[in-house]
């Protein structure tokens, strides 16, 4: 399970403050486990890890098997937000680095932005691929997928015919409403549902995460099986509870020590789009009312030599969350050389990761006299089972955290002002007195 380490803030904070902040996150727990709290009509997370059917696993199989009876070695997986990122990090995490799957299908990511180069690319891809899409928006209205899918949608009617593309497409969206349902019901696409009560960035353990992670060939009841063992430690109503630990600690370090930037830090690329999915789930639900810590990510030892300066020694508003992997996957050795020209006989039969946990705990210690507290969150290894930890241990930690900022974590108003401006100035019908604003505004 996710273990917390709290020893890298010791020197900032007192002992006596940090157990008023557990007291106040503990109030925090209560209400988002009576579930009293604002937004409390989007809890539908919470029952994922254990309430997952067993007929809905053998869905996503069956999406998975059939397709690679048609032979197809690229799904398209179009979404944004909270419809892409847990995917995206999941696969980030679990692929290899280097080589493309053999076997299984290739999973890129589409409708995550505008940019018509990534578009233009992505289709030079499709064209010498063999090609299914799986179509991701909750609310089925979002401008930067729908665009994607019009021209996947097209590609794949053109190049296998309607009847044969609606088994090559699978949309997930809401039960009811949006252009995508209506869209997919009358395509006859094969759908499934994001759960009314779960926000966007809460639904990695929905068909949004689990789909594309099945249909890449991984193992998504290991992942389900991981959330539930993170559930179990953060229901818990005390200290001990990991989850609890940290709400209180970056509560404590945001309103007691004014530091407003929280870095989720970690020496294992692999895990560069898992920070990417915690801060849209943290971003999106602490940053509102005035309030918030600012999420914002980097991978070490790499950006040590871009970033490291400022965290060493620049505006000291900073605080560091270092994800921790204890036990690599794999396993390369440091040789020796007889003539040693690179002066590395020093390292002689060490493992690379040794060197990697040195450089942790040096820059743990020299962050630290730099003025940036550090927590320290670790897992086991990086695979199925602890990735759905850490999905159900930041989505509980951030419940608990927000609630006790004061705001509701399952709300996002502000994300619609740029749409707002973006659909006046594309001139979408029913905008018009906006457009005309705006165009005042230029
Ligand atoms: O967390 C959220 O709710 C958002 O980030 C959404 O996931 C994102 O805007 C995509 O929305 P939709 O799935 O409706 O296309």
């Amino acid at each position: 399970m996710v273990k917390v380490n709290l020893s890298g803030c010791a020197s900032f904070v007192k002992d006596a403050d940090f157990k008023e902040y557990v007291q106040k996150a503990l109030k925090a727990w209560d209400v988002l486990d009576a579930e009293t709290g604002a937004g409390n009509d989007f809890l539908g997370w919470k029952s994922l890890p254990d309430g997952t059917p067993e007929s809905l696993l053998c869905e996503f199989e069956a999406v998975r098997d059939s397709w690679k009876a048609l032979g197809v070695n690229l799904v398209i997986v179009i979404g944004i937000g909270g419809s892409y990122l847990g995917a995206r990090c999941a696969l980030e995490a679990l692929n290899h680095q280097f080589i493309l799957p053999e076997g299984k299908p290739r999973v890129v990511f589409g409708g995550n932005n505008l940019s018509e180069e990534y578009l233009a690319e992505m289709m030079d891809l499709a064209e010498r691929s063999n090609v299914a899409c799986i179509v991701i928006s909750k609310s089925g209205t979002t401008t930067e997928p729908a665009v994607a899918f019009r021209i996947v949608k097209e590609h794949i009617e053109s190049r296998y015919g309607k009847e044969e593309a609606a088994t090559r497409i699978v949309a997930i969206t809401d039960a009811a409403r949006g252009a995508l349902k209506t869209l997919s019901t009358q395509e006859g696409y094969r759908s499934f549902i994001v759960p009314d009560n779960v926000g966007g960035r809460f639904s990695v353990l929905t068909p949004v995460g689990l789909l594309p992670i099945c249909v890449a060939g991984y193992d998504v009841r290991a992942m389900l099986a991981g959330a539930a063992e993170a559930k179990k430690a953060v229901s818990v109503r005390n200290e001990s509870n990991p989850a609890v630990q940290y709400a209180a600690m970056r509560n404590l370090i945001y309103a007691g020590l004014g530091k407003k930037v929280e870095i989720l830090v970690t020496f294992n690329p692999r895990l560069t789009y898992l920070a990417e999915w915690w801060k849209q789930l943290f971003g999106e639900s602490e940053g509102k009312d005035g309030k918030g810590i600012y999420p914002a990510s980097a991978t070490f030892t790499t950006d040590l030599h871009s970033l490291g300066q400022f965290i060493q020694d620049g505006d000291r508003t900073l605080f560091e969350t270092v994800l921790k992997v204890e036990k690599p996957n794999r396993s390369v050795l440091i040789g020796s050389d007889p003539q040693n020209l690179d002066q590395l006989n020093y390292l002689a039969g060490q493992h690379v990761e040794h060197c990697n946990a040195m450089a942790a705990l040096g820059t743990k210690l020299a962050h630290i006299d730099g003025g940036v507290p550090q927590l320290e969150l670790s897992i086991e290894k990086i695979d199925e089972r602890t990735l759905g930890e850490l999905f159900y241990f930041f989505e509980a930690a951030c419940g608990i955290s927000a609630y006790q900022l004061g705001v509701n974590p399952f709300n996002q108003p502000g994300v619609e002002a740029y749409k707002k401006n973006m659909f006046a100035l594309l001139r979408k019908p029913g905008y018009e007195a906006a457009t005309e604003e705006i165009l005042k505004r230029l």
